[in-house]
């Protein structure tokens, strides 16, 4: 296997298994912090999103079979979850600073951001792994 190819999937799977774990854990338990992890749960998205993009142009471009199709629909859970974790936790932590949300509102908006991005994390993890088999 090429060196870049290994070298980019593992970055992937690192970023990935981050941004994906410290979700699951505050979407378990808020007082984890969510505002805390924020920055580096979206420096985490960014990588994971970069170098699955460059894996995709190396691996599968030009090609749509079912694994191509089952690792498009996780590729769309994660971009979907690092929306609703920007809107939701970004934005409800950025209007609490502000003064503009109270902090039980900003609260429940973050609940909801962390458990949704994990839902879709889960189905991204899940269409990630089981691809090769598809
Ligand atoms: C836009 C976002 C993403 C894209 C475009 C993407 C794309 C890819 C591609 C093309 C591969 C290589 C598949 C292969 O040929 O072996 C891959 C592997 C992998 N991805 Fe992603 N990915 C994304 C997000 C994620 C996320 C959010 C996670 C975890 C929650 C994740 C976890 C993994 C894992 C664990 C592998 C290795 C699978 C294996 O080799 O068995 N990816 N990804």
């Amino acid at each position: 296997m090429p060196t870049v190819v290994i070298v980019v999937i593992s970055l992937h799977a690192l970023a990935a298994v981050f941004w994906a774990g410290s979700t699951f854990v505050v979407a378990r338990d808020p007082k984890f912090g969510a505002e805390r992890l924020f920055r580096p749960q979206m420096g985490a998205a960014v990588v994971a999103v970069l170098t699955g993009a460059y894996l995709w142009r190396l691996l599968h471009e030009g090609g749509f079979g079912p694994m191509e199709q089952v690792l498009l629909v996780g590729a769309l859970c994660a971009i979907a979850a690092a929306g609703v974790q920007g809107a939701l936790v970004g934005g409800a932590s950025r209007r609490l600073r502000q003064g503009e949300l109270a902090g039980p509102e900003a609260e429940r908006r973050m609940a909801l951001g962390e458990r949704l991005a994990a839902a879709l994390l889960a189905v991204a993890l899940v269409c990630m792994v089981a691809a090769r088999f598809a």
